[in-house]
């Protein structure tokens, strides 16, 4: 297992010093801890500041607590999917309003670097890609087996954009028939290799297996479906004058943060910070291909916060 270097972290500590009301006390939630890298920079650069901490993964709980221990009690790790924020704050929390929330979408380094998760087409686990492994049971696995064609071919193209999602599915169902359905990821990365011809493998620009393991990733975690109700839950937990940062990794995750964000500034809950995505620098892309395909996007709540819920 390799550590995850935090992502687009001079940008994200930049939105801190500049748009983040830091009273002493504050305290900021970070709805996607990982290995707590972010949360790690910001409570070593604010020493009166405190974190409430969610992760669905508990080996990834783990890893942040013993991360964080030194910052004793200004820290809280609550082991809730993000859906959950505003339910699972304390009382004198949710009156307080944190001064802000940090999303750093999808999957780390960690976890895509342990074979027995099977994230990584690159290496040869067992397909189950649940990131909340003792709180669901359907793995990517089950996916493979159990769904007919048309809904594989969905998956691929809705959460994959792959254009060969059809032929792919196809493959998929034939191998069920003659007892090869893939079980592990490198099998699932030959089946695929197989099944498309080299040239346009050659033409897709990117590993041919990337898109289809992302699809299954999304659908084994419901990662896009999460996305708007865990916005409406950081408006709900942040205070008034308040940030919301949010880092994506691909446009499908990246479309729903914009269109709500433009949403809110459209109903005046507040201010789009960026209007364009800031991405991460070219030094910074060199040195962690897994910044790549970042995108970073901030929203300011109004110092007159109105409730968002109908
Ligand atoms: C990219 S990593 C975060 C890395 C972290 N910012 C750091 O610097 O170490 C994303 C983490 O979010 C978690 N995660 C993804 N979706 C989640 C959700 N809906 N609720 C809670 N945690 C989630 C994953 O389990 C993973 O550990």
């Amino acid at each position: 297992m390799s550590p995850h270097v935090p992502v687009m972290l001079n940008e994200v500590m930049d939105i801190f010093m500049s748009r983040v009301p830091l009273d002493a006390g504050a305290f900021f939630i970070d709805a996607t801890l990982g290995g707590g890298g972010h949360s790690r920079a910001v409570l070593e650069k604010y020493r009166g500041m405190r974190l409430v901490g969610f992760d669905q993964d508990e080996s990834a709980r783990e890893i942040a607590r013993e991360r964080l221990a030194e910052f004793g009690d200004r820290v809280r790790i609550v082991g809730e999917n993000f859906i959950e924020m505003f339910e699972s704050l304390e009382d004198s929390e949710r009156d307080e309003g944190a001064c802000a929330a940090l999303f750093d979408l999808g999957v780390s380094n960690m976890q895509l670097t342990t074979p027995e998760r099977g994230f990584s087409y690159q290496s040869d686990g067992p397909l189950d890609m649940r990131m909340n492994a003792s709180g669901s049971s359907l793995r990517a696995w089950d996916i493979l087996r159990d769904c007919d064609e048309r809904e594989l071919t969905r998956i691929f193209r809705d959460y994959g954009e792959e254009r060969n999602a059809f032929t792919i599915a196809r493959a998929i169902t034939r191998s069920r028939t003659t007892g090869n359905l893939p079980a592990t990821g490198a099998e699932l990365t030959a089946l695929i290799r197989r099944t498309l011809p080299a040239p346009m493998q050659r033409k897709m620009g990117t590993h041919p297996a990337r898109r289809v393991f992302q699809a299954l990733r999304i659908a084994v975690n419901s990662e896009l479906d999460v996305i708007p109700e865990g916005l409406m839950g950081a408006y709900e937990s942040v205070r008034g004058g308040g940030a919301i940062i949010v880092i994506s990794y691909h446009s499908l995750e990246d479309r729903i943060v914009k269109r709500t964000f433009r949403h809110w500034t459209e109903e005046g809950y507040g201010r789009t910070l960026t209007r364009k995505p800031v991405i991460p620098s070219e030094k910074e892309r060199e040195s962690n291909r897994s910044s790549r395909s970042a995108k970073l996007r901030a929203f300011v709540i109004d110092d007159m916060k109105r409730a968002i819920r109908a």
